[in-house]
């Protein structure tokens, strides 16, 4: 246990101009999540955090649409005009007044910051008694960042920002990661001396390093070991590469847990999404956001799982299959060209080839529900119109458009009698030919 409490400011205002979008920068998202969700969550699941203060600015309102619809513990700030990240971070200061404990600082922005870490971090500055410490990491390209400055002794004396520094500064390796520890009480008093004379005319969170040092503070730095945590996301391309390092993480943690993926390059599945043992991955499988799915599975290849899906054990999702916000109980196939989104799947339930579960209404934009229980099977296109049922052991007929609940073992079809006209096609060269002459 930490000899404190813990909130957290999480700094979200800037425009991130070289995304060149209209969004806000931390509403991008990785797998259908937003970089700002991924980085309170990494805060949430540390265990020590009971709140965070979310600095927005730039298209505030999305921002706080967004943190308030997920998260109950987060709260928003508005930052306006961002005049820098000291600034950013003294907007939360009359949240804090009398509060004894530490704040952990961390940036919207990078979505690849792992709890573990933050909580060795925040571990370190309370084994430490720390005032303030900094988490720094060692860059062979060091360009952009602030570089964390040592003394004769080596001991840790401020962060000189790229644009401020000397030639002799710039070829220091160790760099501010963004990542702060603050012993709020000892530390809040450097945000009312913090000066903008700077080349960004901007006030630096950073100039605190100075400050403490000056008062005699214990102050500290901690030297990440994966650098990869806190690569920030500043355009596109970095979006790409994020996405490709969390997939990365992602499928090496489930093939650590029995899961054979036979293509790891075409297959996407996101961190959220929990697979057991024994289940096989095909090529070019598409999985974002946050789903179960059992043992001896067999998923794709190109098969696409939104978002929302339980999915049970001995369950075949095959090619061009989508599934979203469903439940599919074991020894279930949706084997070809299906789409099942707002289900309920009981066990041993065949879906044919093609069929859609016709769950939104475009025009009163709701979503409803489609039921098939156990030993139910669908015909080949088939459109299940929602909300209906289709009972056990019933059966709809190829073709058929579903628009009332079907019975315990009843057949339904809805499509029209069969004709055969024969000798059609016979008369019609006839006709033809004979027209020719
Ligand atoms: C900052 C650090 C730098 C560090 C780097 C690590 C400062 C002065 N410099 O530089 O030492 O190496 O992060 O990534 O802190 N923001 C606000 N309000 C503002 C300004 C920024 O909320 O007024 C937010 C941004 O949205 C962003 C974060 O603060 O999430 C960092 O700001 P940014 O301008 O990207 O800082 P850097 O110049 O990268
Ligand atoms: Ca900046």
């Amino acid at each position: 246990m930490l000899n404190k409490k813990v909130k957290s400011i999480i700094l979200a205002a800037g425009k991130g101009t070289r995304m060149k979008s209209n969004m806000p920068k931390v509403l991008h998202t990785i797998f259908n999540k937003p970089l700002l969700g991924y980085v309170i969550d990494a805060v949430n699941n540390v265990g020590y955090v009971d709140c965070n203060f979310v600095i927005v600015g730039h298209e505030a309102e999305l921002v706080e649409n967004y943190v308030k619809a997920n998260y109950d513990n987060s709260k928003c700030i508005l930052q306006s005009p961002q005049l820098g990240t000291g600034d950013a971070v003294n907007k939360a200061a009359p949240f804090l007044a009398d509060f004894d404990g530490y704040v952990i600082v961390v940036c919207g922005d990078t979505p690849l910051i792992e709890a573990d870490t933050l909580r060795n971090f925040i571990e370190f500055h309370d084994n430490n008694s720390a005032d303030l410490t900094v988490m720094s990491a060692i860059f062979e390209n060091p360009k952009n960042y602030g570089r964390i400055i040592r003394d004769k002794n080596k001991k840790f004396i401020a962060i000189i920002e790229e644009k401020d520094a000397t030639p002799e500064q710039k070829a220091v390796k160790e760099i501010n990661a963004g990542i702060y520890c603050l012993t709020w009480n000892k530390i809040s008093e450097a945000f009312k001396n913090l000066k903008n004379n700077n080349a960004q005319g901007e006030y630096y969170l950073t100039d605190i390093v100075k400050w403490a040092v000056e008062q005699n503070l214990n102050v500290q730095s901690y030297i990440l070991d994966n650098n990869e945590e806190i690569f920030g996301i500043n355009s596109k391309l970095h979006l790409a590469e994020a996405t490709k390092i969390l997939n990365k993480k992602s499928l090496i943690r489930l093939m650590e847990n029995g899961v054979q993926i036979t293509d790891p390059d075409s297959t996407f599945i996101s961190p959220e999404t929990t697979i057991e043992a024994d289940t096989l991955i095909l090529p070019n499988v598409y999985i974002t956001g946050k789903n179960s799915i059992g043992s001896y599975c067999k998923i794709g290849p190109f098969a696409h799982i939104r978002d929302g899906a339980v999915i049970g054990n001995h369950v075949r999702i095959g090619n061009f299959v989508e599934i979203k916000k469903s439940v599919i109980k074991d020894n279930t196939n949706v084997s070809h060209l299906s789409y099942v989104g707002d289900s309920e799947l009981g066990s041993h339930v065949n879906i044919g080839a093609g069929t859609i579960t016709a769950n939104y209404n475009p025009i009163s934009k709701v979503k409803s529900k489609t039921i098939i229980k156990d030993g139910a099977n669908t015909g080949s296109n088939s459109v299940l119109v929602a909300p209906v049922t289709i009972n056990e052991m019933a059966s709809v007929g190829a073709g058929s458009v579903i628009t009332k609940d079907v019975d315990a073992y009843s057949l339904a079809v809805t499509r029209a009698p069969y004709k055969q006209i024969t000798d059609w096609v016979k008369r019609k060269i006839q006709q033809l030919s004979g027209g020719n002459k």
